[in-house]
């Protein structure tokens, strides 16, 4: 039976990086089925929504999504919910993406790439597990209230709640658990216990499921250290679990030590295996249409959707394997070019990695 594939490209540079992905893949000839649907400021545009109905259900019967991007200045001034991020927001509730897969690779051709020092990032290869349909991102009640009591009394006041019920936080600590084993056996895991409730739960909760991988070292770390560490020593990470919010904000720290965050895919799973893939990156509309866009993180999107969706490891092999040989040859687009290495454009990258996969 052929694989049932969403594509999503959105809005600026998605189309373009997604195109290049979609053909790799049919290089592959895995008799994949693909699916094109509007998502983000381009669906709000065509269908008044960004995540129109027809999207969502073209995603829901699907295997798995391969997602470009959301996102574009043009859409800002829009009400909340019609802005381009809840398409992702609305695509994860709506599919139970409860398990975030960012890995931060740091690629030893582009070692210079990284504005930390070469010792210190060289050989980098973390991967941040953040738990993505909990946390304050999607905790009621929410919004803008008038305070009733005490010294504020009668001011406006925002608020948001933060939440983690127990079997949201044993499933992403199994998650974490199940990859830390396959790689080196060190799970650090980031919360806030020295201040929040939430966040002493999640420790309880990730140290009671640690009992049934006593083959995985667990450490805990609080979160404000662990953005540090993340700088001072990153090579002393390996897997690291972590809720929706501090993992919002450390993949995006770990992204950018490897300097290129042009390069990094993420998987974001259900509990069917079923799995939404895009790059790492934003949109990018500055550069939207200019066939400058690096396409490797959403071609290495597609591998890891091969790997965690349609039990295809070997073609995922071939793709990573492709991608470094890419690299090794000196080919490279302008977010990672430096000198002496030969600079290419979207198409072009794409025209390399398909040769390679030969
Ligand atoms: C991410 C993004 C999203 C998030 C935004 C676009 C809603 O920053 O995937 O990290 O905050 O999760
Ligand atoms: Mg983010």
């Amino acid at each position: 039976m052929s694989s049932r594939i969403a594509v999503l490209p959105g809005d600026g540079i998605g189309p373009e990086i997604i195109a290049q992905a979609v053909r790799v893949l049919e290089a592959l000839d895995l008799g994949l089925e693909f699916t094109e649907a509007p998502v983000g400021g381009a669906a709000y545009a065509a269908q008044g929504h960004p995540l129109p109905p027809s999207t969502l259900d073209l995603a829901r019967h699907s295997d798995a999504v391969l997602f470009g991007a959301v996102g574009d200045w043009k859409y800002d001034h829009l009400e909340r919910s019609l802005r381009p991020e809840q398409a992702v927001l609305g695509l994860r509730k709506a599919l139970g993406l409860f398990a975030n897969l960012r890995p931060a690779i740091l690629y030893p051709e582009l070692a210079n790439a990284s504005s930390l020092k070469p010792e210190v990032v060289s050989g980098l290869d973390i991967l941040i597990v953040r738990e993505l349909t909990g946390d304050i991102y999607f905790g009621q009640p929410r919004g803008v209230r008038t305070v009733s009591d005490g010294p504020l009394a009668g001011e406006r006041q925002g608020f948001d709640t933060m939440h983690y019920a127990e079997s949201e936080v044993r499933r992403i600590a199994h998650v974490a658990f199940q990859a830390a084993d396959k790689r080196s056996r060190k799970l650090c895991s980031v919360d806030k216990a020295n201040v929040l409730e939430t966040s002493q739960f999640w420790r309880d909760i990730v140290i009671d499921v640690a009992r049934e991988y006593p083959q995985v070292e667990l450490s805990h770390m609080y979160v404000d250290n662990a953005a540090m560490q993340l700088v001072r020593e990153p090579k002393a990470f390996d897997v690291v679990v972590t809720g929706n919010l501090f993992g919002d904000i450390l993949s995006d720290e770990a992204a950018m030590l490897t300097g290129s965050i042009g390069m990094l895919p993420s998987a974001s799973l259900n509990a069917s295996k079923q799995g939404l893939y895009e790059p790492s990156h934003g949109s990018a509309p500055d550069i939207a249409g200019k066939n400058v866009a690096n396409p490797l993180a959403t071609i290495l999107s597609a591998a890891m959707m091969l790997r965690y969706s349609l039990n295809q490891a070997p073609a995922a092999d071939r793709i990573e394997a492709a991608v470094q040989s890419v690299l090794a040859r000196g080919l490279r687009t302008s977010d990672i070019y430096e000198a002496g290495t030969t600079q290419v454009s979207t198409s072009e990258m794409g025209d390399a990695v398909l040769q390679a996969l030969e």
